[in-house]
């Protein structure tokens, strides 16, 4: 911050906080961002490269003195452009930052795993958007699970935007040209909400014809009907370790490391 003041506010940037998975991650931060004594600036970026960007020279104005970003429309020159300190949650905007992740691959071909040990043999996929990192890993467990079953297809796999609506009309446009499918890996827990609305307005039962399996482990998840089978990230201590990450880069202290890589783990409920 400027003249070596510091102002006590951090910028904290989120893609989307419709997804209930980013009030509870912001949740994190402040609760521990307010104990260290600081305070939080909250920005939605629709991961919108010009509402980013003012986002981001808002925040410098406003002098704050570090920034915990989920984004992945910053790259690493622009990331040096802002010189504070930066710390990079839920997804790697550039190597060498300092970032926050999950197993997201590792979590995928569990979820998938799963549902082929629950006697699921056409297991299609809702993805997450094209350039979202944590979507391209889930996206590539799934693959490394079925690509290789004599009755995959590149159209069990169907792209969604990480959101309740298109992943409803992805797996409407799904389930009619691919009746057969009877198990559904969904990219994200809010996904995977979609998908089970989409199953019972086909007429169809979750899980006796279509299982589904979603990935988050949001508080909504367990209030489903029927309640969501998935693999939950952990998300309090991600945004605590990224909350806590930051201040000790901004008091210049050593990171001890750069990549957190968190474990996930199946929670098994009845949509499988
Ligand atoms: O951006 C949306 C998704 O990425 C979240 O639902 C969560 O899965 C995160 O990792």
């Amino acid at each position: 911050s400027l003249f070596n003041k510091q102002s006590k506010t951090i910028g904290l940037m989120v893609p989307d906080i419709m997804n209930p998975f980013f009030p509870e991650l912001a949740r994190a931060v402040e609760d521990t961002l307010a104990e260290l004594g600081y305070t939080v600036i909250l920005c939605n970026s629709d991961e919108d490269t010009d509402k980013e960007q003012s986002y981001l020279e808002m925040m410098m104005q406003k002098y704050v003195d570090g920034l915990i970003v989920s984004s992945n429309t910053l790259s690493a020159e622009r990331v040096k452009e802002f010189k504070m300190p930066i710390v990079s949650m839920d997804r790697e905007i550039a190597k060498g930052l300092p970032s926050i992740i999950v197993e997201n691959k590792k979590g995928a071909k569990m979820a998938v795993s799963f549902l082929k040990e629950k006697g699921r043999k056409r297991i299609a996929h809702i993805r997450g958007p094209h350039s979202v990192g944590n979507a391209i890993d889930r996206c590539e467990g799934y693959r490394e699970v079925v690509g290789g079953e004599p009755w995959f297809k590149e159209s069990y796999i169907a792209y969604g935007n990480y959101d309740m609506k298109t992943s409803i009309n992805a797996t409407i446009k799904l389930l009619k040209l691919h009746p057969e499918i009877d198990g559904i890996f969904a990219a994200n827990d809010i996904s995977a909400i979609g998908a089970i609305k989409a199953v019972h307005k086909l007429g169809k039962k979750v899980p006796e014809d279509v299982a589904i399996v979603g990935f988050d482990g949001i508080t909504l998840s367990e209030a489903t009907t029927p309640e969501l089978t998935t693999i939950a990230q952990p998300i309090y201590e991600m945004g605590e370790k990224a909350a806590k990450m930051l201040v000790e880069m901004i008091k210049q202290q050593q990171v001890e490391q750069t990549i957190y890589r968190l474990d996930v783990q199946l929670i098994e409920r009845q949509s499988t």
